[in-house]
């Protein structure tokens, strides 16, 4: 922030006052919004859970606002310094081996890593550095269901709790941060983002692949379960006929749809369209959403892997 906004001061102000209190805030970030609570209130951590509905077993991201702030919370080896350096603050996050700190345990659901992530969304790092913390947040939606990437479909989504949002408008990136850890054979991607395979590659010189688990109900990645990111009706994927009573989602050439993700076929802008239109098509009264193909290239990836889980039945 280069400017004063005195409205964004303001909500940053009380969103640390109520963080320092123990309280949640849901707060915007560059992917998705995200329900933040001080990773180390214990109270604070046990409310994010409480009102995410979320599984004790699924770890949370640790937000930090700078390098000093993530090597309180974790060992920061060399490829780690490196994959920070290329892509950070932004949406990566990086499952790092814990440093011994007063980190609340439950956030990182009794494992010995903990998932850090720079975000670079400015009232996010303000919120973050005003705290002199690091914060747990989660998307801030209910466990399963999809990710809010404006204020109003997070207080849909979270209502009746009655969360304080911070409103940064809608959230430039659109799809959750990119997951990777270090391993002896280089770097393995837990969760796919707009942070793609071939990004990485090309920065960090090292072998870059895809984790064998991430499609199963046994990831490494515990909130990769393959029913996730899903909207209240069915949802059917790579559609080039929908059904009458069908909300259809377009992308590209497929001018018929109720909603396209980007007319010109670009796939980061489908990617920041992706959550409010799902919500908005989801809110419609349909029967089912089909959604038109989606190239399975570059940012492609995350956005049809967001669908796949989206389109798994329970
Ligand atoms: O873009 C994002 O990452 C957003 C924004 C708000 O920052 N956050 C987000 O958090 O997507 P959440 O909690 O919805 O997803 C975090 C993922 C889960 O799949 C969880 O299992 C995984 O990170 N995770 C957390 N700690 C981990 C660890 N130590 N090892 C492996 N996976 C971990
Ligand atoms: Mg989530």
């Amino acid at each position: 922030m280069t400017k004063a906004d005195p409205n964004m001061v303001d909500s940053v102000h009380s969103a640390v006052a109520c963080l320092r209190q123990g309280g949640v805030v849901a707060i915007p970030t560059e992917t998705v919004y995200g329900l933040a609570g001080d990773a180390m209130n214990a109270d604070a951590v046990r409310l994010i859970y409480t009102v995410k509905e979320r599984p004790a077993i699924n770890p949370l991201i640790a937000h930090c606002a700078d390098i000093h702030m993530v090597e309180r919370i974790a060992i920061v080896s060399p490829i780690a310094q490196r994959v920070i350096d290329a892509f950070c603050p932004g949406p990566l996050t990086l499952v790092l081996p814990r440093t011994q700190s007063h980190m609340c345990d439950m956030g990182c659901a009794g494992l010995d890593t903990v998932a850090v992530r720079i975000p670079s969304h400015p009232m996010a790092h303000n919120i973050i550095s005003s705290l002199g913390n690091p914060i747990f947040a989660p998307s801030a939606n209910k466990s399963g269901n999809l990710s809010a990437t404006t204020a109003d479909d997070v207080k849909t989504a979270l209502h009746p709790h009655d969360v304080m949002v911070v409103d940064g408008g809608a959230c430039p990136v659109g799809l959750e941060s990119t997951i990777v850890r270090i391993t002896d054979m280089g770097l393995e991607i837990l969760r796919h983002g707009t942070i793609t395979k071939h990004d990485l590659e090309r920065a960090v010189s090292t072998p870059v692949y895809e984790n064998a688990h991430a499609h199963t109900d046994n990831p490494i990645a515990p909130g990769q379960l393959s029913r996730h990111y899903a909207p209240n009706v069915p949802l059917h994927m790579n559609i080039t006929t929908p059904l009458k009573n069908h909300a259809y989602l377009g992308f590209g050439g497929w001018s018929a749809c109720h909603i396209n993700l980007s007319e010109n076929g670009i796939l980061s802008e489908a990617a920041h369209n992706l959550f409010a239109s799902l919500h908005a098509l989801d809110a419609r009264g349909y029967a089912a959403i089909s959604v038109a193909p989606i190239p399975n290239t570059g940012i492609g990836i995350a956005i049809n892997d967001k669908l796949r889980r989206a389109a798994t039945e329970i």
